[in-house]
């Protein structure tokens, strides 16, 4: 079909990751009702060559076409996405590996990845109408959503763990949110959102119990693809809680096989990274049985999350990718991060220093090789992790 129109969107329908069942697009959404599963957005792909992605902006929404946003004036955008890929050469050479690199998430509006699938899902929401929010967060994401809302002009309540570092909190408050502390992790946060959500109407973001937020995390995986000049890496090594990043990331790759960017066979492995103390997505993968009173908060807060509504698509997107799903220490989680930092310069999330601690041992036990190309997908800057890592010395 030939384009007519400066671009728009090509989205179709909403529709259940598990039946395929389709959903109204054009009211809100939570998620798919018929199997208690994330409702997955589904595009018309039309011709759309990427080279039509030259001089466009240097933000997420330059792939204006596969977002599901209709009209662009309810985009709600603070520039988020575009974030560098940078070497590690001191690493690399000191553990000898031939590519390592390291795509910065922390440079995001709002210091993490969280602020992507939040601009979209408040983009989505006041394009149906919300004026009020509220979610469950290990931190980054009340924050995004605290920001994303104050630009767009509602209201919103976030409900955090009472251990998340002071900086999460007050992040939120300086963006005008009404902060619930909550003695317990966040899936504890998500029982008392609900009660907030029936009490005030306000929508609930909850991690994939709404449709768009992985449509903002997806784009990460479109700019792989092209700030790598369209050549995927071997591995992508991804720090894992609710797993909406990871699982965007797939679907973007999916997607750009089916626009003809890139080639199914070049689909790199796709690896989860858990902390030893809260595992259960690492342990669902593997078969293993979760016993929820040995779940502990981490200095990756990240990725304390008890219950991963999510945990199918995960564990898909590992077994499709051939990838893997490994835990590492809090101890391993806090020495990596601090050697990213003295050794690199780059200001890494706890959750970043946990990847990077699973390289290691993903090389050393020789599942990763040491002459393939690595993507470290750090979601967050470490300046929000400083409290946490004082804290653990
Ligand atoms: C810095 C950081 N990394 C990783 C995660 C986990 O993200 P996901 O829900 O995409 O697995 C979070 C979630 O709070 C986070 O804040
Ligand atoms: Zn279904």
């Amino acid at each position: 079909m030939e384009k007519m129109y400066a671009p728009t969107t090509y989205v179709s329908h909403l529709a259940c990751s598990k039946c395929g069942q389709e959903f109204d697009i054009k009211s809100l959404q939570t998620f798919a009702t018929c199997c208690e599963r994330p409702l997955i957005v589904r595009y018309n792909f039309l011709d759309l060559g990427k080279e039509e992605l030259i001089g466009r902006p240097l933000n997420m929404w330059r792939y204006r076409e596969v977002l599901p946003v209709i009209h662009d004036e309810n985009i709600v955008s603070l520039s988020e996405g575009m974030t560098p890929i940078l070497d590690m050469p001191r690493l690399s050479q000191k553990y000898g590996l031939r590519t390592v690199i390291l795509k910065d998430e922390g440079l995001n509006p709002t210091g993490s990845f969280k602020s992507r699938g939040l601009s979209m899902a408040v983009s989505k929401a006041k394009e149906l109408g919300v004026t009020e929010c509220v979610i469950p967060t290990a931190g980054n994401a009340g924050g995004a959503l605290s920001a994303y809302c104050a630009r767009a002009g509602m209201k919103v309540t976030v409900l955090m763990p009472d251990i998340t570092p002071d900086i999460f909190q007050e992040e939120c408050k300086f963006y005008g949110a009404d902060l619930i502390l909550v003695d317990g992790l966040i899936d504890r946060c998500g029982e008392l959102s609900k009660e907030v959500q029936e009490r005030t109407g306000a929508f609930n973001m909850s991690t994939l119990k709404e449709p768009y937020r992985i449509e903002g995390k997806k784009t990460m995986g479109y700019e792989i693809a092209e700030q790598l000049n369209w050549q995927l890496p071997d591995v992508i090594i991804y720090p894992t809680g609710g797993g909406t990043g990871l699982i965007g990331i797939w679907k973007a790759f999916k997607e750009m096989v089916e626009l003809g960017w890139i080639h199914e066979e070049d689909l790199p492995k796709m690896v989860v990274v858990q902390t030893e103390n809260c595992a259960p997505v690492v342990k669902y993968i593997h078969g293993q049985e979760i016993d929820e009173a040995t779940i502990k908060r981490s200095i990756a807060n990240g990725l304390a999350v008890p219950k991963a509504f999510g945990r199918d698509l995960i564990k898909e997107t590992v077994e499709e990718s051939n990838g893997y799903a490994i835990t590492v220490s809090e101890d391993q989680i806090y020495e990596s991060t601090l050697e990213i930092g003295s050794q690199e310069g780059i200001s890494v999330a706890t959750e970043g220093g946990a990847i990077w601690a699973a390289l290691k041992d993903l090389v050393s036990d020789g599942r990763v090789k040491s002459d393939e190309k690595i993507l470290l997908l750090n979601t967050g800057s470490g300046n929000k992790y400083l409290e946490n890592l004082r804290n653990y010395r």
